[in-house]
């Protein structure tokens, strides 16, 4: 059996880490990782039960009550977030849970939580995972690590039309005020910012279709095997 390795791919907000993750994975059969959701679902689970984040106590008094899991949808072959037993995949992807969750992830506690159990995931390989800090704080000795940028209006276009087809009510201007307020904690917060890994490789698919940015990603995985 081919060797299996883990795949980290970091980078911005909204510029294709999950449609490059999801591909690699699909041709790779690697389990395919999306940490941001998990931080997405932590956020859920404090804004529905007024836990104020800016409390030690209730952070890790509320994270023991937080069970978060992976679920397979059986009809898309894709990993959905469940928190709680319930299936929160598409509730978390709201711009209100985006507005608080670079906040969120930025608590030690919560941070620790996650980690730790994204590290578990990895314990085995073949996987892929996306985020913010899988190539340089879980898993610095993973085999291929990728940091992803794109042009900032790329971005915005990109999130807009997504969010825009299931909420016609959204605007450019919000989309865009939280892509730059993401950007900006996610990169400035004391624990564990987005940063390049140094031996990341640097994919900007401002330009590339997603069959070109994968083909790409696909000519470093053989060439690392
Ligand atoms: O990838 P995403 O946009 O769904 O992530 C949501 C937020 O979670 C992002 O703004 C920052 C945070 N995050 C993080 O801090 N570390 C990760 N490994 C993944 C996400």
């Amino acid at each position: 059996m081919a060797k299996r390795i883990i795949i980290t791919i970091d980078g911005w907000s909204s510029c294709g880490k999950s449609t490059l993750a999801k591909q690699l994975s699909k041709k790779l059969g690697y389990v395919y990782v999306d940490s941001g959701a998990m931080y997405r679902a932590i956020t859920l689970y404090f804004m529905r039960n007024d836990v104020d984040w800016t409390d030690k106590k209730e952070v890790k008094k509320a994270l023991k009550s937080i069970e978060l899991e992976f679920i397979k949808n059986e009809k898309t072959r894709q990993g959905e977030m469940y928190l709680n037993g319930e299936n929160v995949e598409y509730l978390i992807r709201e711009l209100v849970v985006a507005e608080k969750v670079s906040d969120v992830a930025a608590i030690k506690e919560v941070r620790e939580f996650a980690v730790a159990q994204q590290q578990k995931m990895g314990a085995k390989k073949g996987i892929v995972m996306d985020g913010r800090d899988i190539g340089t704080v879980v898993f610095p000795k993973a085999e291929l690590k990728i940091f992803m940028t794109a042009d900032n209006a790329v971005r915005v276009e990109r999130r807009f039309k997504e969010l825009y087809a299931k909420n016609p009510n959204i605007t450019v201007e919000e989309v865009k005020n939280n892509l730059e307020m993401r950007d900006y904690i996610d990169s400035h917060r004391e624990i564990s910012p987005l940063r390049k890994a140094k031996d990341a490789l640097v994919l900007d698919n401002t330009y590339l279709t997603p069959d070109e940015q994968f083909e790409a990603a696909l000519k470093w995985f053989k060439e690392g095997m």
